[in-house]
């Protein structure tokens, strides 16, 4: 019996030595120490025993019990650190790994040259206006003298929701809309950005584009004021180099009308594809507001007088950074919006 003891834990712990994981170390428990573990059998044979075997064999076998549950517990201790030591060395820190650049957000260029108009205006004195994308024919075109059949309609061929509603294919509505609801008060003086809609597409005319209008309203303005406003504003926007040119032209809704050039950017006005050789640029459309419109809207053009303007925002975007393909906006190309 007493050899049987000591041969078993010799075995259960020359077992031990050679294990490498939890798993092992628990089959090995159970074969020598549990419920039908081979030293519980040895002392379940016990009763066979002579009365003085029976305590120098129970007290060898608790003995053997102990030192192989001490075994148990220093290999489980060992593998536990072993295991943390791999775990250390394979998930440590390399500090001069490359970190991940995370993606950086850019503000859309159209959004940063909106807010720049914005800026400009703001500190030339004008507040910011809002109107409806659909719009009715009347705030459209009738009450800024084009009545129906007005043949200057067709500059302007436009997305129809019903006969009388449409998308606006300008920002000149909001005029109306402001001096509706200012009246009587003077002076008006607004800026109105915002998406308007043609039927148009190509290279440089998009069926969605951007206008930013302009109105100044007060007793005694003249087109001085207009081309004063105009000049502060383009040569804050582009430098003061900008060359401006003023060319008389032909709105319903403004008396006189010129249209605005600045000298190219591309070329510096000495001719290229972008300004198709002539040095020039039309960035916008102006003109002194036409009686008739003040006239609908409520005002007597017997006492006042003001001046509009109506910029393409994508125009001068593409002026700005040297783009010549307004498409290029709209195509949410990241690596074109990144560049900005
Ligand atoms: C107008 O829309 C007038 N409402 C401007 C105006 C306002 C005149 C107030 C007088 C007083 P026009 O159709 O020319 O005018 O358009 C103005 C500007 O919008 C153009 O100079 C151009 O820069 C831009 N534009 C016109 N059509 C498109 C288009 N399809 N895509 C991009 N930009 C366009
Ligand atoms: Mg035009």
């Amino acid at each position: 019996m007493l050899e049987a003891i000591s041969e078993l834990k010799e075995r259960a712990i020359a077992e031990l030595s050679q294990i490498k994981d939890l798993e092992k170390l628990e089959a090995i428990r159970v074969k020598y120490l549990g419920k039908k573990g081979e030293l519980t059998q040895i002392l379940r044979g016990m009763g066979k025993l002579s009365p003085e075997e029976r305590p120098r064999v129970g007290q060898a076998a608790n003995r053997a019990r102990e030192e192989l549950e001490a075994a148990l517990q220093v290999a489980r201790r060992h593998l536990l650190e072993a295991e943390k030591e791999r775990r250390l060395k394979e998930e440590s820190l390399d500090v001069t790994l490359p970190g991940r650049p995370l993606p950086r957000g850019y503000r859309h260029p159209l959004s940063r040259v909106l807010a720049e108009l914005k800026d400009i205006f703001v500190g030339l004195g004008f507040a910011v206006a809002e109107g409806p994308e659909v719009e009715t024919d009347y705030y459209n075109f009738t009450a800024l003298n084009l009545p129906p059949e007005h043949p200057a309609r067709d500059m302007q061929d436009s997305f129809y929701i019903t006969p009388n509603v449409l998308l606006r294919t300008h920002t000149s509505p909001v005029q109306v809309r402001v001096m509706e609801a200012m009246r009587p008060h003077l002076p008006i003086r607004i800026i109105a950005p915002g998406k308007v809609y043609r039927r148009d597409d190509d290279a440089t005319h998009s069926p969605m584009f951007h206008q930013v209008e302009g109105l100044l309203v007060d007793r005694r303005v003249t087109f001085g004021d207009l081309k004063g406003i105009l000049m502060a504003f383009l040569r804050q926007f582009f430098g003061s180099g900008v060359g401006v040119r003023f060319r008389p032209s032909y709105f319903p809704f403004t008396e006189p009308s010129a249209e605005v050039d600045i000298s190219c950017v591309m070329c510096r006005g000495r001719g290229c594809r972008v300004c198709k050789q002539s040095g020039w640029l039309e960035i916008l459309g102006s003109g002194m507001v036409h009686p008739a419109v003040l006239e609908m809207a409520g005002y007597d053009p017997e006492e006042v007088s003001g001046f509009a303007f109506g910029l393409g925002v994508e125009r001068l975007a593409m002026l700005k950074y040297g783009i010549d393909d307004l498409r290029l906006f709209f195509e949410n190309d990241l690596r074109f919006l990144s560049q900005f």
